[in-house]
Formats: structure tokens, C-alpha cells, sequence
């Protein structure tokens, strides 16, 4: 073994004793820093679906990408696009790949809820819910809790509510979500605990009856733009900023973090304008200017990377999205100079179309992301996946969905791991650092 890897194996083992030495579960008890863990991690208190590997969970979470990416598609499209049958104007979500705990009502009851930057409203199975899970929301026991009525002007902000013209009617909704899944709840408010802070009278729904099986078992919390956003919810105490830092899908014992408020983001952060979308308030639009693959700028038509509010087309960054989806045109151009720079020859496995011996890996080129203002040079765990026996490895994107006529594209998760993401909704801009959160 050279010195080199000695010493990298030294300073890993002791990472992993330091870690251990702390509870890795565990959040910062100042309240600015909350874990954020992979849905299937060891923190987490979700059974991981039955694969031989954790490529093949990424595969199978990645499975769910098509619904996601039609309906985030069909989000940002022009009214008669939203009524194609792809979508009806309904919430097709995704079963979300990253949990943060938090504490709802008083005394404060934890809940793992997932994380979803492209959703505004949070939302929680409650007692008695038909279809849920065994962790539900206890509402009577909690002394802040209040149900809303059809006249809160929030009640008009939710998708699918129910309400009649008049009276003091509780504000029911119906969504659905993952595309076989839907639900009914309640608008109601009560207490967020979010490590030692409070968000108080923080409004999401309280789910009833929920059908199909891809609710996430302990509700949702809504990190988006729009008015019911938790970054709108809690106003003046987190100044509309938060960040997260998102661990390996690999790191099974390990968490990230989600930091709130300007405070505790680092000071040193390049960052990128928020183009806002007033068609779809929820979504985080960037301006995706160009991408490289090594030295090269890949070729691409202005009109692919364009943003148009009016189409919806453009670029988006989404924390519930496994693997970064580009339309066809991009994705071609990208696979094909990336195919020209690497030794082949050249295999498909599941999503991944670019395949090729682990050997010549060493020799592959930096996939860059050109945003106005900052350049992300991906890690190369970001840009590469390996098959569960070692020998292919694969790079970790891929064309938007067949039969998704879609113009958007989206940065997901496997593309942010190990760094800061931060998000700057007051200032709408966006900052990207390096940080090793596994
Ligand atoms: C709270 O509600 C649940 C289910 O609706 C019920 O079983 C329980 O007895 C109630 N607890 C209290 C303290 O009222
Ligand atoms: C929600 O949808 C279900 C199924 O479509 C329907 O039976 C139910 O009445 C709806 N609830 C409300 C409050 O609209
Ligand atoms: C995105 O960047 C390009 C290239 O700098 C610029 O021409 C375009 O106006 C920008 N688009 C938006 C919406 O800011």
C-alpha cells in the first residue's frame, strides 16, 4: 500500500471514529443545523426496499424519476399543456430520497418528513387516517393545534381544496401524489419544531385517508417559493435562506445537514441568479448557460438551454429527482462528446446509457455546469455510478423521460451530492460549495 493510501485509509478510519464517537443521527442542538438523512440510511426509520445493492436502490428510487419529471414538466407548461393527460393539472410526486426530523406540536411529537424544494405546502398523516402508516400526528394531544376553516385566505392557496362558497367549513383538499397514490386533509396549524427553533402556527395539511402506496410515511415538508413554503411560513426567523448539503446515496451511516437562516450558511459561496417562474411560484429555476466535458464546451442550440416562462422550458434544481434529466437535444450532445473523451466500448444499465470498463476511469473527463455566474465542476462521484460488482461504471444522467414532452430540465440528487446548496428565496439567488457531508 503506498503512503498516500495509508494515509487517506488512516484519515478515514479516523472519520468514522470521530463519527462514531458522536451520534450520527443526532441534530445540532443550536437549532440552525438539522440532519437530513438518505430515506434509506441507518437514521432513517424506513425499511430499504429489497435490492442486492445500493446501486440497484438507486436504480429502483430512480425508477420513480419518469412521474416526477412529467409532472414538474407539466408545472412550469402553458394552461393547455397543464390539461395534457400526462399530468390534469394534478401533483404527480415522487417517492423523496432525503428525510429531516422535526418536531410537530406541543410537547413536540418527531416526524420524519421527506425534503421537497419543488413543493410549497407541508403535509402529515394524522390519528386516525385511514391508509397510513403506524407514526402518525396526534392532534389531540397537542396544545397548539387548531384546524382552518374554508376563510383563511391559505386555504385558496392549496391545490385541490374542496370548498364551498360560503361558511365555517373546515378547509379540506384533495392531492395526489406519485401517480397511483392520492390523499384528503385538512388545513391546519400548530407548532414546527426544526432542532431548538419553533416555527409557530405553521399551516400544512393533516391527512384523513390516504389511497395507494406512495405517501410518504410521515408527511412532506415543503421547502418551494410559494406562499406556503416553509421559507414563507417562518418570515423574518430564517430571512427566506436555507441550504442543505445532501450525503452520498452510499453513505449509509452517515447524514447531511439542513442549515436555516443567513447565519449559519458559509461566507464564502459562489452563487447563481433564482429565475422566478410566476406560472409555477413553487420551482427553483437557474440559468443553465452551457456545459463542458473536460476542456470541452459540449455544442449545444441556445434555444435547448433557454428559459421561457411562458413554455416552462428551462433548467430547474430539485431535491426530489434521483437523476439529473436533461431534454433529448442536451443529452445527446453531452453523452456524445463525453463518449469521445472516454475509452469504450460502451454499454446500458437501467437508466445509464454510457457504460464502460471501471479500469478506464481514472482517465474521465470533469463534467462542468455553467450557470450565469458560477461554474459547478461536478465531484466525480457525482457524475459517475457504478454497477454493484465494480467492473462498469456509468455516467449518472440521462435524456428526459420517452413520452415526456418535456422542455425542462432537472438538476437532481445525484448530481448535488457533497455539496452546499443554499438557497436565497429573499435575494433569488442560489449558492453551490464544496462540503463533505458524508
Ligand atoms: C386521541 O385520539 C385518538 C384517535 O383519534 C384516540 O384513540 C385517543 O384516545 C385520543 N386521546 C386523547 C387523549 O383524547
Ligand atoms: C377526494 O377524492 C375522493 C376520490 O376522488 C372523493 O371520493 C372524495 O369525495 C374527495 N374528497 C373531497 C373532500 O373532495
Ligand atoms: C442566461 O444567460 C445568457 C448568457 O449569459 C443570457 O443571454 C440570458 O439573458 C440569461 N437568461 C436569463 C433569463 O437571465
Amino acid at each position: 500500500m503506498d503512503l498516500r493510501i495509508a494515509t487517506i485509509s488512516f484519515i478515514f478510519s479516523l472519520l468514522i471514529t470521530t463519527n462514531r464517537a458522536f451520534d450520527p443521527c443526532a441534530s445540532q442542538s443550536d437549532g440552525s443545523d438539522l440532519s437530513v438523512f438518505p430515506t434509506y440510511g441507518k437514521c432513517s426509520p424506513f425499511e430499504p426496499p429489497k435490492t442486492d445493492s445500493w446501486v440497484n436502490t438507486v436504480m429502483k428510487m430512480a425508477s420513480k424519476d419518469p412521474e416526477r419529471v412529467k409532472y414538474l414538466a407539466s408545472l412550469g407548461a402553458q394552461k393547455k399543456v397543464v390539461s395534457a393527460p400526462i399530468a390534469s393539472g394534478q401533483q404527480l410526486f415522487n417517492l423523496a430520497n432525503y428525510v429531516v426530523r422535526v418536531q410537530l406540536g406541543t410537547p413536540g411529537q418527531p416526524m420524519f418528513m421527506v425534503l421537497d424544494t419543488s413543493n410549497d405546502a407541508a403535509w402529515v398523516p394524522c390519528a386516525g387516517c385511514t391508509g397510513c402508516s403506524n407514526t402518525a400526528f396526534s392532534t389531540n394531544t397537542s396544545s397548539t393545534y387548531g384546524w382552518l376553516d374554508c376563510s383563511v385566505p391559505q386555504c385558496s392557496q392549496v391545490r385541490g381544496s374542496t370548498c364551498p362558497l360560503t361558511g365555517s367549513v373546515p378547509c379540506l383538499f384533495n392531492q395526489s401524489y406519485g401517480g397511483d397514490s392520492s390523499f384528503t386533509a385538512t388545513l391546519v396549524q400548530d407548532s414546527l419544531g426544526l432542532g431548538a427553533d419553533v416555527v409557530p402556527n405553521y399551516h400544512f395539511g393533516c391527512i384523513s385517508s390516504v389511497s395507494g402506496g406512495s405517501i410518504p410515511p410521515q408527511g412532506l415538508l415543503g421547502l418551494g417559493r410559494g406562499p406556503l413554503s416553509l421559507m414563507s411560513q417562518s418570515g423574518s426567523l430564517y430571512s427566506g435562506v436555507f441550504s442543505y448539503c445532501l450525503p452520498s446515496f452510499k453513505s449509509y451511516y452517515f447524514s447531511g445537514s439542513l442549515k436555516l437562516g443567513p447565519a449559519s450558511q458559509p461566507k464564502n459561496i459562489r452563487t447563481t441568479p433564482l429565475l422566478r417562474n410566476p406560472h409555477r411560484s413553487s420551482l427553483y429555476y437557474l440559468n443553465l448557460t452551457g456545459i463542458s466535458i473536460g476542456r470541452v464546451l459540449v455544442p449545444i442550440a441556445p434555444e435547448h438551454l433557454a428559459y421561457d416562462p411562458i413554455t416552462g422550458a428551462g433548467t430547474i434544481i430539485d431535491s426530489g429527482t434521483v437523476v439529473t434529466r436533461f431534454v433529448e437535444p442536451i443529452y445527446t450532445a453531452i453523452r456524445d462528446e463525453f463518449r469521445k473523451q472516454v475509452k469504450g466500448p460502451f454499454s446500458s444499465l437501467g437508466v445509464f446509457d454510457t457504460c464502460f470498463a471501471a479500469t478506464s476511469e481514472a482517465m474521465t473527463p470533469r463534467v462542468t455546469f455553467h450557470f450565469t455566474g458560477l461554474d459547478l465542476v461536478l465531484p466525480v462521484e457525482n457524475s459517475l455510478i457504478h454497477s454493484s460488482s465494480g467492473t462498469l461504471a456509468c455516467l449518472s444522467m440521462a435524456a428526459a423521460p420517452n413520452n415526456v414532452n418535456s422542455v425542462l430540465n432537472v438538476i437532481a440528487n445525484l448530481q448535488q451530492q457533497n455539496l452546499r446548496i443554499m438557497f436565497d428565496v429573499t435575494n433569488s439567488r442560489l449558492g453551490i460549495a464544496r462540503e463533505l457531508c458524508n
